[in-house]
């Protein structure tokens, strides 16, 4: 059988692709076993997605990993879920340098255990010269607060006499959120069949191509992915003009 990956236009391919991993629990369910080894499961899912990207050369894949509001699940899962953060930080960090990518996290890493921030600071800083592509993290991380983070530091700038009103612009206010440096997400991916965003980058998905699989997490592999961007070059995107438009140009 073709796979996507063949009828991939590797010219026009999405700049940033961000997936919010959704389904372990349902996953493990269905096969009569704890929610916790629906999430050990689900590292193959995590290393297949980095490596399609890898193969076609995305340059920027965002996982959601950890949201805010998944700190209020039972002390017990989210002990089990910073430990095998950690261990496959561990695990993964050879590859993830090979590769030549680089890392990045976004969110409320003040939040995580002291050995999950010192692993994620020392990755950061060991891959910080690769240019091959982007892996970034989005751990501990709500969109709202980030979003009502970067309105409190501009009003404190403001109110110093740092920054003028007239002078805050889309691009100053992008400037104060963790994901400043990295571009606008293209292409949306979740899975698990919910068709919601979670407080997963708002901001940033403002003109993002949306794509919800029916498929849980543990189940994803490549072709998903190739698939997904398959449809996504099958999109126009307007960006707010007509057809007539864009085929002018
Ligand atoms: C995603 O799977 C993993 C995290 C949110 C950490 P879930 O654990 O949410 O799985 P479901 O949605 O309950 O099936
Ligand atoms: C979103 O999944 C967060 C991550 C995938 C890390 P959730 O399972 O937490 O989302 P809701 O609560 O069902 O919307
Ligand atoms: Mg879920």
């Amino acid at each position: 059988m073709e796979s996507f990956k063949d009828k991939i236009d590797l010219e026009h391919l999405p700049k940033h692709v961000a997936i919010i991993m959704d389904g372990n629990g349902r996953w493990a369910k269905c096969r009569g076993e704890e929610r916790t080894f629906g999430h050990k499961s689900a590292i193959t899912a995590v290393r297949e997605a980095i490596n399609a990207c890898n193969e076609i050369h995305i340059p920027y894949l965002t996982l959601y990993t950890f949201s805010s509001e998944n700190w209020n699940r039972p002390n017990d899962e989210v002990d089990t879920l910073m430990g095998l953060i950690s261990e496959t930080l561990l695990l993964e960090a050879e590859q993830i340098f090979t590769k030549g990518l680089r890392m990045h996290v976004i969110g409320d890493i003040e939040r995580l255990p002291t050995l999950v921030q010192d692993q994620l600071n020392n990755l950061i800083d060991i891959t910080k010269d690769n240019t091959r592509g982007n892996l970034v993290l989005a751990l501990s991380y709500g969109s709202q607060n980030e979003i009502l983070n970067a309105v409190k530091k501009i009003s404190t700038k403001v109110k110093n006499g740092d920054l003028k009103e007239e002078d805050i612009t889309e691009e100053v206010f992008e400037d104060h959120l963790y994901t400043r440096n990295l571009p606008p997400v293209d292409l949306l991916i979740r899975t698990s069949g919910e068709v919601r965003i979670s407080n997963f980058l708002l901001w940033q998905i403002a003109y993002a191509e949306l794509q919800f699989l029916d498929v849980l997490w543990p189940d994803f592999g490549k072709e998903n992915l190739y698939e997904c961007i398959y449809n996504f070059q099958n999109k126009e995107r307007r960006f707010g003009k007509t057809s007539e438009q864009l085929e002018k140009n």
